[in-house]
């Protein structure tokens, strides 16, 4: 609330200051691409960067517009940066640099120490042979970069997957006190870079192994480590889907007093299905203050390393999917209705109870709320047939306006307001649900929310 007072502030006085209004008027365009849409939001969208793709136009030309984070989906990992003992190739990464530089993007550096992808040298070491060459990579590899990264994960993947313990490994085998080794190591080298523990199947909240690590953040926090981010890698499928609970994890791990990145998105599926998913992560986002961004693996399904998933937000022609769109949405971003402020400083988060509606659909509605504002996500169920179509209302409180909506049609912006559904989720299948949300200023609504089939 105090940090959207101060931009009205500044707003204000600039435009005083030039004496004319339509200062403004720029801002008030919707962003169209994912990077700047995020940026409103004062968050980065990030994407893997694969640098022997830079030479294929279709790609270059999509990474250049909409992403303004960069990640080496492989050229930053150990076995690329030392391949002999203590003989560092910087050569191909550092073109990530410069292309990061050239199109004003930031770098995540992943990754420092990691069980996988180890030179065969680090592979057969053991004992303080291999934590003093794990400790010589981060200090090596961190000063080359000194300052040019905005993250580093310092740590990779080094929670079991089932037990909330730690995952064997050589590294795991020098004593369990190797993380925070890392992390004071990587502290020392870059103490302008955050660093962060990166990890996959931790955002499910009820998961063992997000417990193991939101306790390993809690003790570095308890006992001083430095750590300043941890990073969900989500690469959410039928084994590993979304879980509803996603929000909750990641607000209890900021409540630690760490950021939050989404560090690897990716989700498989296709339609309506995927592009609610990924509208739904980029919600979540938006809702966690210290939800700092999001990096999505790659751009086109074709580059993913889940390629036969189709989990990404471009096809393989480079052309945007309804999951790009939903993003974009989300993010605030491509219509031309005025960019709301920043929904992710905002506090506490109150529910409006959840309501009935009419006809063959249901519609309920959760609210974050602040003095002067709110965000409202609204889930629409089919009842036992499916619906071609739909049309939620809702009548908001006097002296209450919608300023943007995602995922459906607004028919007005004050007093009885419809929501219709847009191309890509209007069919939703028998007992199924779909998702929208729209943003306003004044008090949130609460009652009843219709819904009637179409
Ligand atoms: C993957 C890359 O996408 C592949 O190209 C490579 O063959 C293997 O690694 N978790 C991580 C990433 O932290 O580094 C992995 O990237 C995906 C899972």
């Amino acid at each position: 609330m105090r940090r959207s007072r101060a931009i009205l502030t500044v707003l204000t006085s600039g435009a005083l200051a030039a004496g004319a209004l339509t200062v403004l008027s720029p801002s008030a365009e919707a962003a169209t691409t994912l990077g700047a849409a995020a940026a409103e939001k004062g968050r980065y969208f990030g994407t893997a960067v694969s640098l022997n793709r830079l030479s294929d136009s279709t790609y270059s030309t999509i990474l250049n517009r909409e992403f303004n984070m960069l990640t080496a989906e492989n050229e930053m990992k150990i076995d690329a940066l030392e391949p002999q003992q203590n003989q560092f190739n910087f050569t191909t990464a550092d073109r990530l640099i410069t292309r990061a530089n050239e199109i004003g993007a930031q770098v995540r550096g992943h990754t420092l120490a990691w069980h996988s992808q180890q030179p065969g040298w680090m592979q057969s070491l053991s004992g303080t042979a291999l934590r003093n060459a794990m400790k010589n990579h981060i200090t090596q590899v961190m000063t080359h970069y000194k300052g040019k990264i905005h993250s580093w994960d310092v740590v990779n993947e080094a929670f079991d997957d089932s037990n909330g313990g730690r995952r064997d490994s050589n590294l795991q085998r020098t004593g369990n006190d190797w993380i925070e080794d890392a992390f004071k190591t990587a502290r020392a080298a870059d103490p302008a870079a955050k660093l962060c523990y990166n990890d996959y199947n931790t955002d499910n909240w009820s998961w063992a192994k997000t417990q193991g690590v939101y306790n390993m953040v809690k003790d570095f926090k308890a006992r001083g480590v430095p750590i300043d981010c941890v990073g969900l890698q989500s690469h959410f499928n039928s084994g590993s889907p979304y879980p509803a609970n996603y929000r909750t994890t990641l607000e209890n791990f900021a409540a630690l007093g760490v950021d939050v990145q989404i560090t690897e998105l990716d989700i498989e599926g296709s339609g309506a299905t995927q592009a609610t998913t990924y509208g739904n992560v980029v919600r979540d986002c938006l809702a966690v203050a210290r939800c700092n961004g999001i990096t999505v693996w790659g751009i086109r399904d074709t580059d993913s390393w889940r390629a036969s998933g189709t989990p990404l937000l471009f096809d393989g022609n480079g052309n945007p999917k309804a999951a790009y769109t939903a993003v974009l949405s989300a993010l605030g971003g491509g219509t031309s209705s005025p960019s709301p402020s920043n929904p992710g400083s905002v506090s506490p988060s109150v529910s409006v109870s959840p309501s009935q509606g009419t006809g063959a659909c249901a519609a309920t509605v959760s609210v974050n709320a602040w003095t002067g504002g709110f965000v409202a996500t609204v889930t629409v169920k089919a009842g036992s047939a499916a619906l071609g179509g739909w049309t939620t209302g809702v009548t908001l409180p006097t002296g209450a306006a919608v300023t943007s909506t995602w995922s459906a049609t607004a028919s007005g912006s004050t007093g009885a307001v419809s929501f219709t559904n847009v191309g890509y989720n209007g069919a939703v299948a028998a007992g199924a649900s779909t998702s929208f949300g729209f943003q306003g200023t004044g008090n949130p609504p609460s009652g009843t929310l219709t819904c009637t089939a179409r």
